[in-house]
């Protein structure tokens, strides 16, 4: 029986999950169990986790009763939480089990940007979700990493966009574009939680990890470098952003989220790291400062890639 401390990441399978299991694996100080819903154990991205060494547990949070939730994470050291955004409230069970079964450390599914309460729904949920880790007395660590690189550069070439609107808004540029963001390639995510997760001076602490901050324009930069010289951009109002919010608010469009995001990153500007350490947005620690010796991946490297 292994002696190492046991990592269960719930959600393991997909993007964020998938990068963090993969990162946890390669520092092989942890034993790391994924719980896949039933219908997900054939799936390409649960086969390739068990391939590099996990788990794989059969288990559904949402048909389980909390005697059978606590049972199964009991055991567990550290609870890592990558769910997709729309079930985050099976979060709250999920808390209830591993604080009865003794769970040293929690980490729910935030992995997003920082921000105040009331601009962001999606955000709003997860700040829920972090006051009922507080309020239960679990140790926990809550980490944002900013946007994925693999989600935001500027799209030049229509069959590449992930989904067709994307196209076009991708390439929206608010007041000119000069407002900083930071961004996280996908994979460094997993590298920074990997490490977050061992370190005493994370717990109970809110963590920001970061790769770059840039802003619009220099997106554009690397749009007409490596994709097309020629591309066209949409410049943007506040006003017009706020009019797509409303919109799609009022016809309960699916693309609130990203619109919300682009008011939080591009016209607030709450997604840097001078503003995740403002008490008020959570007073985070920085990755920068923890783990100075860590490399990440610039952005440019991955705009090559990504335009060619
Ligand atoms: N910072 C950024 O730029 C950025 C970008 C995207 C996402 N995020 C955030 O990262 C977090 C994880 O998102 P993700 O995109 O990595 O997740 P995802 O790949 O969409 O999904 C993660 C896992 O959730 C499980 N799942 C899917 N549908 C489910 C359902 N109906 N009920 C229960 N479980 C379900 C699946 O696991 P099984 O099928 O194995 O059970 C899936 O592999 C979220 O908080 C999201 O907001 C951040």
């Amino acid at each position: 029986m292994s002696t190492l401390p046991t990592v269960l990441v719930f959600g393991g399978s997909g993007l964020t999950g998938a990068s963090i299991v993969a990162a946890l694996l390669e520092r092989e100080e942890f034993e790391v169990k994924v719980p896949v819903r039933p219908s997900s154990i054939n799936k390409p991205s649960t086969i390739e986790l068990q391939k590099k060494g996990a788990t794989i547990l059969p288990f559904d949070i949402a048909s389980s009763s909390s005697d059978v939730l606590q049972e199964f994470v009991s055991g567990a050291d550290t609870i890592i939480c990558a769910i997709v955004f729309t079930q985050l409230s099976l979060q709250y069970k999920l808390i209830d089990a591993a604080k009865s079964a003794g769970v040293e450390r929690f980490v729910p599914c935030d992995f997003g940007t920082p921000g105040r309460r009331g601009v962001r729904k999606l955000h709003d949920q997860k700040l829920d979700v972090r006051e009922y880790v507080k309020a239960s007395g679990i140790g926990y660590t809550f980490i944002d990493v900013g946007f994925w690189y693999q989600l935001h550069l500027m799209y030049t070439d229509v069959k590449k966009a992930y989904v067709p609107w994307l196209y076009e808004a991708s390439r929206y540029v608010y007041n000119g574009g000069v407002v900083k963001t930071a961004y996280t390639d996908l994979a460094d995510i997993g590298k920074f939680v990997a490490r977050i997760v061992t370190d005493p001076r994370t717990l109970n602490q809110y963590v920001f990890a970061w790769g770059e901050e840039i802003t619009q324009q220099d997106l554009l930069k690397y749009a007409q470098k490596y994709g097309n010289p020629n591309v066209e951009i949409f410049p943007k109002s506040t006003t017009d952003l706020e009019s797509l919010i409303a919109e799609a608010k009022e016809k309960k469009l699916g693309t609130l989220a990203y619109w919300d995001y682009h008011y939080s990153m591009w016209v607030l500007g709450e997604n840097t790291v001078e503003m995740a350490k403002l008490p008020e947005l959570g007073g985070a620690l920085d990755t920068r400062e923890l783990y100075p010796d860590m490399e990440v991946r610039p952005l440019e490297d991955y705009a090559i890639e990504f335009y060619r």
